[in-house]
Order: C-alpha cells, then sequence, then structure tokens
C-alpha cells in the first residue's frame, strides 16, 4: 500500500470537482479511491457519465461498495496496475495520495491520459504536469477545521 487511509471532507471534495469542471458528459476516475467520498459527490452533485475508483484495500473496497448506493464503481486493486488501463478513458481524475505516490503516478498519467484531462489533486501536486489553478479550502470536522489545497492540472 503506498498510502494510508485518510478521506477528502465533501465540501473539498466539491471544490475539486468545480475547479475541473466536472459536468454530465465526464468519465471521472479516483485512483487510490478509499470509500468513494470524491465519486459520491462526483455522481450525486455534478451527476457525471461516470465515477469509478481503484481501491487496493479489501475491506475499503466493500465500505465504498456500502457507500455508494450503485452509484460508482470500484475496482479492487492496485492503481499503478490499473491506471495504463484506465486512465485512456477518463475525461478527469482525481486524487488525494503523496508526494511520493504522485511521482510515481505521474509519467503513467503523462503516458496514458487523454489530451485535455483534467486532475484534480488534494493537498499534493504533480512536479511536472501544467498547473491551472490553486484553491485553498476549509472543511469542518469533528477535530475542528481542517486546511485543505486542491491543485488542479490540465494535460
Ligand atoms: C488518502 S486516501 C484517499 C481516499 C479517497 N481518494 C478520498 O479522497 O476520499 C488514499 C487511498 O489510497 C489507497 N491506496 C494506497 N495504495 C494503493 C494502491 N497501490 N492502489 C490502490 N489504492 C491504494 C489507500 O488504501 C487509501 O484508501
Amino acid at each position: 500500500m503506498l498510502v494510508p487511509f485518510v478521506p477528502t471532507p465533501y465540501e473539498v471534495a466539491r471544490e475539486m470537482l468545480r475547479c475541473v469542471k466536472a459536468g454530465k458528459n465526464d468519465v471521472v476516475l479516483d485512483l487510490g479511491a478509499g470509500i468513494g467520498n470524491i465519486l459520491k459527490i462526483a455522481k450525486e452533485e455534478f451527476n457525471v457519465k461516470l465515477a469509478v475508483g481503484v481501491e487496493i484495500d479489501r475491506k475499503l473496497c466493500r465500505e465504498a461498495y456500502k457507500n455508494n448506493n450503485r452509484e460508482f464503481e470500484i475496482i479492487c486493486g492496485d492503481m499503478l496496475t490499473l491506471a495504463p488501463i484506465l486512465l485512456p478513458k477518463a475525461d478527469i481524475l482525481v486524487s488525494y495520495l503523496s508526494t511520493r505516490t504522485n511521482e510515481l503516478l505521474e509519467p503513467l498519467i503523462i503516458q496514458n491520459g487523454k489530451k485535455g484531462l483534467r486532475i484534480a489533486s488534494n493537498d499534493f501536486q504533480y512536479p511536472n504536469l501544467r498547473l491551472v489553478e490553486k484553491r485553498r479550502v476549509t472543511a469542518e470536522g469533528i477535530l475542528g477545521p481542517t486546511e485543505h489545497t486542491i491543485y488542479c492540472y490540465e494535460l
């Protein structure tokens, strides 16, 4: 496993999807989807065509199925293996990973992503992708407010 599970708060997910202008014609891919928080907002509030996540932890995959109301798809597997297969079909990539994982993923995105792929990353930058916009969001949690930075890119 490359990074532990920490869910993106719904208000941050909303801002990520606004930043990449998610809409009804888009296929949204979350690599390391956790329980599918971003995918749920993508489907319920942005009415995207398809929302698909890849998650390696089987327990989280099961929770994601429970969380999804048949709204999004979860593939239980390794993002580094599945990214080359799924990226060519995506219009939007969302991620909440780590600096190191983004460095590992970036060459796969460049090689396999469609031209014009929009990418929103919660808190961690991709070193060489073209940054279009950066947004700050404050989310309310049970332990108090947390600050997030959203990085939005285009291929
Ligand atoms: C920080 S969480 C983000 C979850 C979700 N994207 C969100 O924003 O709510 C990162 C997730 O990546 C998953 N993960 C870590 N390594 C992975 C891998 N090699 N393939 C697929 N998922 C992985 C973890 O299990 C974890 O659920």
